[in-house]
């Protein structure tokens, strides 16, 4: 794994947002994996500002993100379909047809994931995977214990992930139980994956991964295993180093 240490949070999401452009720019048909969460606010800020600047353009893109709740549209504030669309996709030249996320409405979940799964599969495969990074070392909404075999499927949030992710709603009685997320072996199958870890809330969970063996109790761990990420953190994210 490459770490690239920047010195703050701007920093990093121009580091992150050059090495997407770059990717955009260069190959033919890119196929992006997306993440939501506060990390990669930034990083969708400077991608919007470069496609403004016409630095970039996004006409032959194709993106499909990591995760969905269940039980939120579209239309929720919180579902991350309403998240990517505010941040991102509103906001530079792609449209409807190159974006995916799971239907966190579909009646049948499980086989919404093999749809989801087998989209993927035929758009020929994540080109560039953007991953967060959870404080109980998850990635996507895959918890520890999570099988690192595991395609896109359907999981109960731990406590401590609703509890983190409560800021954005009511209260944390109103943050689902459940979300569709892709699998460890989806994430593993990208060609390139890009770990975003900013802030000191992320200080310990990326010394952990920095300094753990490959572990299902760790989901990140598996990362070692990969033979192409990167991990872009900023000061804040390294000061338990
Ligand atoms: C969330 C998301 C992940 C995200 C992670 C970190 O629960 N499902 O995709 O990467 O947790 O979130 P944040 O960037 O807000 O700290």
């Amino acid at each position: 794994m490459r770490l690239i240490e920047k010195e703050t949070y701007q920093e990093a999401s121009i580091a992150a947002s050059q090495l997407l452009i770059n990717l955009v720019t260069q190959e033919q048909d890119p196929v992006i994996g997306l993440a939501t969460g506060s990390t990669p606010e930034g990083l969708y800020k400077q991608l919007v500002a470069n496609y403004q600047a016409g630095n970039v353009s996004f006409t032959s893109v194709k993106t499909f993100n990591l995760d969905e709740y269940v039980g939120l549209g579209p239309e929720h504030p919180n579902s991350y379909y309403y998240y990517m669309a505010q941040k991102l996709f509103n906001q530079i030249n792609i449209n409807q047809t190159q974006t995916h996320l799971p239907n966190g409405q579909a009646v049948d979940l499980a086989s919404e994931c093999k749809v989801y799964e087998h989209l993927i599969a035929n758009a020929g495969g994540i080109d560039l995977q953007i991953l967060g990074l959870g404080g109980n070392g998850h990635i996507g909404f895959n918890e520890p214990g999570t099988s690192f075999q595991s395609n896109t499927h359907v999981v109960q949030l731990d406590a401590s992930t609703r509890a983190a992710n409560a800021r954005f709603f009511e209260s944390e009685a109103a943050v689902p139980a459940q979300a569709i997320t892709m699998g460890i072996n989806t994430i593993m199958k990208s060609k390139e994956i890009l770990l975003i870890v900013t802030g000191n809330g992320k200080a310990k969970a990326l010394k952990q991964l920095l300094n753990q063996e490959k572990n299902e109790q760790f989901p990140a761990s598996v990362l070692h295993e990969h033979g192409n990420v990167t991990i872009i953190a900023d000061q804040a994210a390294l000061s338990e180093m």
